[in-house]
This record gives C-alpha cells, sequence and structure tokens, in this order.
C-alpha cells in the first residue's frame, strides 16, 4: 500500500509545475480525485482487500495522500488562476498615448439649408405647405396650367414622358392645379420639390428643386406679390435688397413677371456676379391666369391670385457663390462641410 501511494505522490510531483491553464491542471487533478475513478478513490476503495489489522494504518496513509493531494491541487489552481488574470488583464492594456480616431459630424447640405430657411421664411408669412408628387400627367403639369397641347410653351421646356399623358412634373405649378382643385380661397401654399427637365449643363441639372407660392383671395394684385418678395429677397440676401420686376410670359399668369434682386455682393454697382448689371435674376412670377382659376372652379371675377416659382439650387449658387450645379448632386460629404453653420 505504501508503494502505491509514493508511486502516486511521485507521479503528482513530476507533473504538476508543467500546468499554465486552470483547464488542463483540472483534469490532470481528476486522474487522482475523480470520486469514481481517481486513482486516490481507487486506493480507497481497495481498503477492503487489505487484511483488517493493516486496515486502520492504511486508510491513515490514504486520507493523509488525499489531503495533501487536495491542497497542492488547491495551491497551483490559484497559482494558474493569477496568471491567467494578469495575461488577461495585459492583454486588455489601454494605450492611453495612441491619438483618437477623429470623429466626422455630418453637415446640411446647402440645397436643404437653403430649403429649410425658405419654408421659415414663407411659413412665417402664413404660407401652408403642400407637396405634390413627381410624376404627373399632362393634364395639371400643361393643360390645366393653359398650356395647350399646341401651344408652342410646352417647346419651352423639354420635358421626361413616361408614357401618353404621364410625365415627370418640369415645374411645381402643377400643384397649384391640386390646391385649387381641392380648395377654396383664400388660399396660400407654399410648394416645395424636385422638378425634371432635359436639360444639362453648369447651371442647369435634369433633376432640380423648385419652390412655388400660390395666393388667390379677393383683390390680391401685383403690388402683394411685390410686397411680399422685397421681405423674402431681405431675409434671404440681406438688408437693403430691394426688387425689381421686368416683364415677362408664362401661360399661367397674366401679367407675367421675371423678379430681380439688387446685387447682394456689389449693392448694385456692378460686378462679376450680377455681369455688371447690378440684378440678379431669381424667379418667375405673375398674377393668376383667369383661365387658370377657371380651370379649377374658381371664379376669376371675384378672386384674383398671384403665383411665384423659384429654383432653389440657383439661390443656393447664388448666396454660397458655386459656380457649377453639379457639385451640388456629387454627393461629396467635403463639399457639405464647408457650409456648416
Ligand atoms: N413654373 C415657372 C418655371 O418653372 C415659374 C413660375 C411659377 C412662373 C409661378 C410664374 C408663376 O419657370
Amino acid at each position: 500500500m505504501q508503494e502505491k501511494i509514493n508511486l502516486i505522490r511521485s507521479e503528482i510531483l513530476e507533473k504538476i509545475d508543467s500546468f499554465d491553464s486552470s483547464r488542463a491542471l483540472y483534469e490532470f487533478r481528476k486522474l487522482f480525485l475523480d470520486n469514481k475513478e481517481g486513482k486516490i478513490s481507487l486506493l480507497m476503495k481497495g481498503l477492503k482487500d487489505v487484511p483488517k489489522e493493516d486496515r486502520p494504518a492504511a486508510g491513515k496513509s490514504i486520507n493523509e495522500l488525499k489531503n495533501w493531494a487536495l491542497s497542492l491541487f488547491e495551491e497551483y489552481d490559484a497559482r494558474i488562476h493569477k496568471l491567467e488574470l494578469e495575461k488577461k488583464i495585459a492583454g486588455e492594456a489601454v494605450d492611453v498615448t495612441e491619438p483618437a480616431v477623429k470623429r466626422r459630424a455630418g453637415a446640411l447640405h446647402p440645397n436643404t439649408m437653403v430649403q429649410n430657411e425658405l419654408i421659415d421664411i414663407f411659413s412665417a408669412m402664413g404660407f401652408e405647405i403642400y407637396e405634390g408628387s413627381e410624376i404627373e400627367t399632362d393634364y395639371y403639369n400643361f393643360t390645366a396650367l393653359n398650356t395647350p397641347e399646341d401651344h408652342p410653351a410646352r417647346d419651352m421646356q423639354d420635358t421626361f414622358y413616361l408614357s401618353p399623358g404621364f410625365l415627370l412634373r418640369t415645374q411645381t405649378s402643377a400643384g397649384q392645379i391640386h390646391v385649387m382643385e381641392k380648395s377654396r380661397p383664400p388660399i396660400k401654399i407654399l410648394s416645395p420639390g424636385k422638378v425634371f427637365r432635359s436639360d444639362d449643363d453648369a447651371t442647369h441639372s435634369p433633376m432640380f428643386s423648385q419652390m412655388e407660392g400660390l395666393v388667390v383671395d379677393r383683390g390680391i394684385s401685383l403690388c402683394d406679390l411685390q410686397g411680399m418678395l422685397d421681405l423674402f429677397s431681405e431675409k434671404i440676401f440681406g438688408q437693403g435688397v430691394k426688387t425689381r420686376l421686368r416683364p415677362s410670359y408664362f401661360p399661367f399668369t397674366e401679367p407675367s413677371v421675371e423678379v430681380d434682386v439688387s446685387c447682394f455682393e456689389c449693392g448694385g454697382k456692378g460686378c462679376k456676379l450680377c455681369k455688371g448689371t447690378g440684378w440678379i435674376e431669381v424667379l418667375g412670377a405673375g398674377v393668376v391666369n383667369r383661365h387658370v382659376l377657371e380651370n379649377c372652379g374658381i371664379d376669376p371675377d371675384e378672386y384674383t391670385g398671384f403665383a411665384f416659382g423659384m429654383g432653389v439650387e440657383r439661390i443656393a449658387m447664388l448666396k454660397y457663390g458655386i459656380n457649377n450645379i453639379k457639385v451640388l448632386f456629387e454627393s461629396d460629404t467635403r463639399f457639405a462641410e464647408q457650409f456648416r453653420d
């Protein structure tokens, strides 16, 4: 018996130093201390075969071996655990000298900023927002706007037709008809949205954004339009900016005007931006043509109105000194970041 005990003892001592993981140590421990199959447990079970008179001494020795093994494994287990923890902590060390990853904050696109600004200005004047749809029928985009099929004005706008009768709207003016069909005066709406034209150069894009305004009530005249535009121009381009109306032509307004603002760059003296004229064209407008009111079931002898339409990109380009419309559509975040408020 003593021999067996010595053998187990030396077997344990021989290997116990070689483990570097608590898992491996645990497996090794099981070889000796497993309740069923551990070598020490089996010794205990073998006691019954020991002659009766030797049994107490053998039992004592086995117990001593067991206690010795238990405390030895405990001591090694604690040591390995400590090493494992130190290793883990060393692996997770924070290098406080490492440069931080730079966070890049987003910025609103200049077009969005101008659009928001326009919406703020006009809603403060009591305009309600109406968003129409980008796909329109020929009727809403042209016919109802006093632009019949054979009207030369249809050639003024190169249209993307989707199928006979359906098109991508070329102007937010289509929204005027929807609003006037559904509601009765007083009407005061602002209709922002994308429009599409087959047009592509440094200042034109096949898709761009417009902002349409429509006011219909009793006694509305061109004076109301100009008064409102004066307020708008100072708000968007700065104090002291004046407006000027020039005669123009749109089938859906009569009279029609082109609206210029005095150059906010040179104060009207003449510079590169205003091409030496002192004035910059910003939008088209006019008194709603009586045929358009009639088309929507509004009595033109009782009600009158004015409408205006402006290109959002054009305003953004003027305001921020952008000379090519393409950069507004390139989705380069570095571009938008330059205009952060
Ligand atoms: N729809 C016109 C355009 O796209 C602008 C406009 C709107 C003119 C309303 C007069 C009245 O050019």
